[in-house]
């Protein structure tokens, strides 16, 4: 007879409240001279954030994932009140996949003093979501330079879903000469095409419905750009959206992948991307999708 074997999950994770408590263990890590990855999150995980969770345990030997809905960069009080927080469930997510560290600090753990610094990250906010919500990549970079000063991972895990926070936080990274690779992951998205993001779970039952109408819009722009003019498209991608009684556009653009200029002719640029963000009801999602 032989010996019965139980599938035991691999329960490899510890989790840690206090910079203190994370970097012991993170010393210990390095000590084993693991590669050790970063991946940022404010919570209400879905399989957008389990897929950068993937990408840095694919790469290294330690992964530590942070959950902190973190306050400075929500520029709408109530924003930040709804935001989702599902740390339960979340626990039972991560324990599903290699991650070794869950750092879930509180606020005053974060900011023990309000944090006064100010990025210099133009131009890279002064468009889209940068115009639209004054204050917020201020508060990420005030966010994620103090996770990257706690962790000082080898590299760290950002989705382009947020296209533009990706660009920001690979000049922040430059500009403080932090030794970081930042690595940019896809976009995941539902089976009927509307990016995941944890506000989907706020959408009432016939915005839900609607909200695969964006990526629809964007993906039909993008199939047939060259036949009109930057202009053009972007008049026709903002009336689509606009038509339908439930949404409201509040910015759509077309820019260079690297500078997020605004782009007038489809030769300025080497790689274009269109970008943009829609109010639907209470809640405003973004998406963007390359024009190749
Ligand atoms: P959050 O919105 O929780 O997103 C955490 C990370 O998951 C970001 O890098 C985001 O781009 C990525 N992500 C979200 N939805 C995704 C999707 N559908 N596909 C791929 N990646 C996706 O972004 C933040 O938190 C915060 O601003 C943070 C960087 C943690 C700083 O507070």
């Amino acid at each position: 007879m032989g010996l019965a074997i139980f599938a035991v999950p691999d329960l490899y994770m510890e989790i840690v409240h206090r910079i203190s408590e994370l970097q012991f263990r993170l010393e210990e890590a390095r000590k084993k001279g693991r590669q050790i990855g970063l991946v940022p999150t404010m919570g209400a995980l879905h399989p957008g954030h389990l897929s950068l969770i993937e990408a840095s345990e694919n790469k290294e030997d330690f992964t530590v994932v942070s959950i902190f809905v973190n306050p400075t960069q929500f520029n709408d009080p109530r924003d930040l009140e709804k935001y989702p927080r599902t740390l339960d469930l979340d626990i039972s997510l991560l324990q599903q996949k290699k991650v070794h560290l869950l750092f879930v600090p509180s606020v005053e753990e974060m900011y023990p003093e309000k944090d006064t610094r100010v990025f210099d990250l133009s131009p890279l906010d002064r468009v889209m979501e940068g115009k639209f919500r004054p204050g917020h990549f201020n508060g990420v970079a005030q966010i994620v330079s103090k996770l990257f000063t706690a962790v000082n991972p080898d590299r760290a895990y950002f989705g382009e879903k947020d296209f533009q926070q990706l660009a920001i936080i690979r000049k922040m990274a430059r500009d403080l000469e932090m030794d970081i690779d930042i690595i940019g992951c896809p976009i995941i998205r539902e089976p009927d095409g509307l990016a995941m993001s944890s506000r989907n779970q706020l959408l009432k039952p016939n915005e839900r419905e609607a909200a695969p109408l964006i990526n629809q819009t964007l993906t039909e722009a993008a199939e047939k750009y060259r036949s009109l003019t930057p202009g053009e498209i972007k008049d026709q991608v903002i009336n689509t959206l606009n038509e339908h009684p439930l949404m409201q556009v509040e910015y759509f653009d077309i820019v260079d992948s690297e500078t997020l200029e605004s782009i007038s002719d489809w030769d300025s640029a080497p790689n274009k991307i269109g970008c943009i963000a829609v109010h639907l009801g209470e809640v405003r999602l973004i998406d963007n999708r390359y024009f190749i």
